[in-house]
């Protein structure tokens, strides 16, 4: 099936209003492209879900630090292209930056209104080493939000936070629409895919799977009725690679977003460790 390839925001308005008078409903899935499977079984539910499916591809400038990777941000529209047209998406909407927010513009709040999600919700986990970078997700998600004005979005539970944040935008704000979370995708010896593992080289791959190893762990022991927090922790960090360096390893319950000292059903394990220079995130919800 032909996927249209579409860099306006007019093109894709043309379309949506041809589907919603015919009474179609719209799946969006937001993504930066690079797509793997993780991001193609977010498509495939929107194909199951929804009558027709829009997939943005959009390397968002708003969302990076200043010493963050947005300039090697892999790039790989042909090959996204080719992953939405096996799957059947209706519409790759892949705007450029100027598309997006204009030109002449400083992208931060000097120039252009942003959305802040709660400081409850940002102050910690990712948003702690990456300050702004939720105000970059949410701002682009409503953008993309309101030139789609989808029925469903989909979002990973990879990125747990980012889903929880984006859930409570759609509560708060009163958008007339339902955030679908999907299950993580992990490759056979169970790394997380993400886009940014073709930044790993072998030797620190075999390192980064220590990551989901240590959620693993965590898990097993939670099931034995292991419930200590302070010593879930210490058994992860024996198995992290010593090669590597952890950010952060925490456990919040994933109904309200707070700390627990003792797991229990619906908490969210989430860990964010430096492979190299390469930051990977991973988590479980138990
Ligand atoms: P990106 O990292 O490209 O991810 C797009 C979507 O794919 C997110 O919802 C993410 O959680 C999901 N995803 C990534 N890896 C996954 C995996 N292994 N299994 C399941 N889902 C996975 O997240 C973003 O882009 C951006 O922040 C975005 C929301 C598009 C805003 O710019």
């Amino acid at each position: 099936m032909d996927t249209l390839l579409l860099n306006n925001i007019k093109d894709v308005r043309h379309n949506i209003e041809n589907w919603k008078k015919d009474g179609l409903k719209i799946g969006l899935v937001p993504t930066m492209g690079a797509l793997h499977n993780g991001h193609a079984s977010l498509i495939k539910k929107a194909k199951e879900m929804c009558d027709k499916v829009v997939v943005s591809v959009f390397v968002n400038p708003i969302q990076f630090g200043p010493n963050e990777d947005f300039d090697k941000y892999p790039r790989t529209i042909e090959n996204d292209k080719k992953v939405c047209e096996e799957i059947g998406a209706d519409i790759i909407f892949a705007p450029s930056p100027k598309e997006m927010y204009g030109e002449n513009k400083k992208l931060s709040n000097i120039d252009l209104t942003f959305v802040c999600p709660p400081y409850s919700l940002v102050d910690c986990l990712c948003g702690k080493s990456r300050p702004g970078h939720f105000d970059g997700v949410a701002t682009v998600v409503l953008k993309l939000f309101n030139i789609v004005t989808p029925d469903y979005a989909f979002f990973g539970l990879k990125d747990a936070q980012q889903l929880f944040i984006l859930k409570n935008m759609v509560k708060d704000l009163n958008l007339n629409l339902t955030i679908i979370p999907c299950p993580i995708v992990r490759e056979d010896d169970g790394l997380a895919l993400s886009s940014r593992n073709t930044y790993l080289s072998a030797e620190e791959r075999k390192q980064a799977l220590t990551i989901s190893a240590s959620l693993r762990k965590i898990e097993s022991l939670y099931k034995q009725g292991i419930t200590d927090v302070s010593t879930l922790f210490d058994t992860a960090l024996s198995i992290l690679d010593k090669n590597t360096e952890l950010e952060y390893l925490e456990f919040r319950d994933y109904d309200n977003f707070e700390k627990v000292s003792n797991v229990k059903n619906n908490t969210l394990i989430a860990i964010a460790v430096r492979v190299g220079k390469t930051r990977l995130i991973d988590n479980i919800i138990v």
